[in-house]
């Protein structure tokens, strides 16, 4: 699904990127260019910049790079198609039509359509005396048949072709139902040789996973009580072509429009639908995985704070401690809730009910006061070693703070409580502050001197091809800034000279690029490269801005690019016996004086 060039051209001009990216993320100018906090990972001081002369970004400190349509792709989490459609939209342009037949388009919708249908059959399973199990289950959980309904809750009959018939009857082929992940392959065969085909989901109560556009994107579903032994207790959609589990949260459809001043993070699905039906409808889960980077950003989107209120177990306190850390690089408040002795919050909602976890929620400990409370554990504050040992502990998390002034307050604080005086615990913190901004700016320069790009998986020959690669990339990022030099470098150097598989594909579409009139631009790339190798390529073209003969730079590299391409063409004698080895070696002899 090629994209014209015009159109990838006009959609660059009018999305240009300091708008697109603001809208995710705060930038400052600094010259040229501008800079904020990298949104692909965690950092204190900003690594990223923007190049809004070409277009272009990379963080020095992850070595994410590429244009506005990878940024997208990234941020949004859409796929190479649906990130243009989105950019498309922002600037009131419409698509060019061809990809009406875009056939991974198609299936998509096929997997929504059949998932939606899916959704509907364990529902009216659940309402249907098949069901009656399913249903009495929820019902002794306390769910209201409104909440049931609410939130689309089946069951799937204990049987191992009920949904597959029924989607068939549906007129849904067997290749679209599985792409959905409703059914899996079996090893045995049929007398026809044919794989037997049965349904994932059996004798499970289910929750359909609906994403922030309202699609039914998978399902989770849980094992009757007593079989939870059997096949797992939650069997989960594995990843399709329409659902990345890392990357959704449950409940965020319902949740996403009250939750712009705060959002309730727990462990399970059951504790997001109890905490609904009570009125608590800003609670979302993750989807069976520990929260991930992409769940944090998906949720900093549509909060400014996140209440962790995980299980009160010992897998909860680690699931709080991840999520604290992976939450504090995305911008939003933190609060974590303690439950008091009961097991998770539905549970404690049942126990005590809704005026009594509001209040927990308005006491949530703030993210410090948390971790001070657990640097405490296992310490005894009553002995003086204990108290030290306590006070440093302290001093290491209120370096984390940001804010002089809670800094203030927080070692006026324990300063009162220890009868230490401030200016030490204060002089403390700011050590340890200074030690990890020297660590800090210690590796980042260690990224952006480093000699090989990090993410060598894009161009694994450059491992074996050092300079040879290096020359490339060096040729490479001077024909795209002068263009003019095509002439001279196609008289000299042909793609296969090229030692790197990667460099050759990508100077050969510069060059087709360049032959058709045009300047190459990055946003050019993006149906041929992924958003990794585009990424590479915007380092690459990065490190040789700073070049200013470019003439010599171009004809030296090539000079280097032959002369490697000649000593790896030499036959290798390494593993040849006596006769042979001279006989290859007057091979060479001969060669040389040509
Ligand atoms: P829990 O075991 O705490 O389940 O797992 P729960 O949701 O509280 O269910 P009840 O109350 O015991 O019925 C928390 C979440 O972790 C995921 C599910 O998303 C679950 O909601 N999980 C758990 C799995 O994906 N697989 C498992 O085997 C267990
Ligand atoms: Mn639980």
């Amino acid at each position: 699904m090629a994209l014209p060039q015009e159109f990838l051209m006009e959609l660059k001009y009018r999305n240009d990127i300091e708008s697109v990216l603001s809208t995710y993320i705060a930038l400052k100018r600094r010259g040229s260019n501008l800079v904020g906090l990298c949104p692909f990972h965690n950092e204190k001081t900003p690594s990223f910049t923007v190049y809004p002369e070409n277009g272009s970004y990379y963080c020095f400190g992850c070595g994410q790079g590429g244009d506005i349509i990878t940024f997208t792709m990234k941020m949004e989490n859409l796929d190479y198609i649906d990130a243009v459609k989105k950019l498309a939209d922002r600037a009131g342009l419409r698509l060019p039509e061809d990809n009406k037949d875009d056939k991974q388009q198609r299936l998509k919708n096929d997997i929504y359509a059949v998932n939606s249908e899916a959704g509907r059959f364990f529902h009216s399973v659940l309402m249907s005396p098949q069901g009656k199990a399913g249903l009495d289950y929820f019902l002794g959980r306390g769910l209201s048949l409104k909440t049931i309904k609410h939130f689309g809750l089946g069951f799937a009959p204990d049987d191992w072709h009920a949904l597959e018939n029924h989607l068939k009857s549906k007129g849904f082929t067997d290749y679209v139902i599985a792409a959905a992940d409703l059914t899996a392959k079996s090893e045995k065969k049929d007398k026809n040789g044919r794989q037997f085909t049965y349904d994932r989901f059996r004798n499970r109560i289910m929750f359909p996973i609906i994403n922030i556009h309202g699609k039914v994107i998978g399902f989770s579903g849980r094992a009757m009580p007593g079989n939870e032994k059997q096949g797992g207790k939650y069997i989960n959609t594995s990843d399709t072509l329409v659902y990345k589990k890392s990357h959704n949260m449950f409940a965020l459809n319902f949740a996403k429009k009250d939750c712009s001043k705060q959002a309730i993070l727990v462990e399970g699905n059951m504790d997001v639908i109890a905490l609904h039906q009570a009125g608590f409808t800003t609670a979302v889960a993750a989807l069976g995985t520990s929260f991930t980077e992409e769940q944090a950003r998906l949720l900093a989107r549509y909060t400014n704070e996140v209440v962790l209120t995980m299980d009160a177990d010992s897998a909860g306190e680690k699931a709080t401690e991840r999520a604290l850390g992976i939450l504090s690089g995305v911008g939003v408040n933190i609060k974590v809730l303690r439950l008091p002795e009961c097991k998770d919050p539905d549970e404690y909602i049942k126990k005590y009910g809704n005026a009594r976890f509001q209040k927990l929620i308005d006491n949530a400990f703030s993210a410090i006061d948390y971790r001070l409370l657990l640097a405490a554990r296992g310490i005894d504050l009553e002995a003086t070693d204990g108290k030290l040992k306590y006070l440093n502990k302290a001093c290491e998390v209120l370096a984390t703070l940001n804010d002089p002034i809670a800094v203030e307050l927080y070692t006026g604080r324990l300063s009162g409580k220890y009868g230490v005086a401030k200016d030490r615990l204060q002089a403390i913190v700011k050590n340890v502050q200074d030690n990890k901004k020297r660590q800090q700016s210690r590796k980042e320069l260690q990224e952006v001197i480093a000699p090989t790009v990090r993410r060598d998986d894009v161009n694994p020959q450059k491992l074996q091809f050092k300079r040879a690669a290096t020359a490339e990339e060096a040729v490479i990022s001077a024909l795209k800034r002068h263009p003019d030099m095509l002439e001279y470098v196609k008289s000299r150097l042909d793609p296969s000279d090229f030692l790197t598989d990667f460099n050759r594909r990508l100077f050969e579409r510069i060059v087709s690029i360049i032959e058709t009139g045009r300047d190459f631009d990055l946003v050019l790339l993006g149906d041929d490269f992924s958003p990794d190798e585009i990424g590479y390529i915007t380092k690459m073209l990065l490190v040789g801005a700073a070049d200013t003969n470019h003439e010599k730079v171009i004809s030296d590299s090539i000079d280097v690019i032959l002369a490697e391409r000649k000593a790896s063409d030499k036959p290798d004698i390494s593993g040849l016996d006596d006769e042979a080895w001279a006989l290859a070696m007057a091979d060479i002899i001969k060669a040389k004086k040509k």
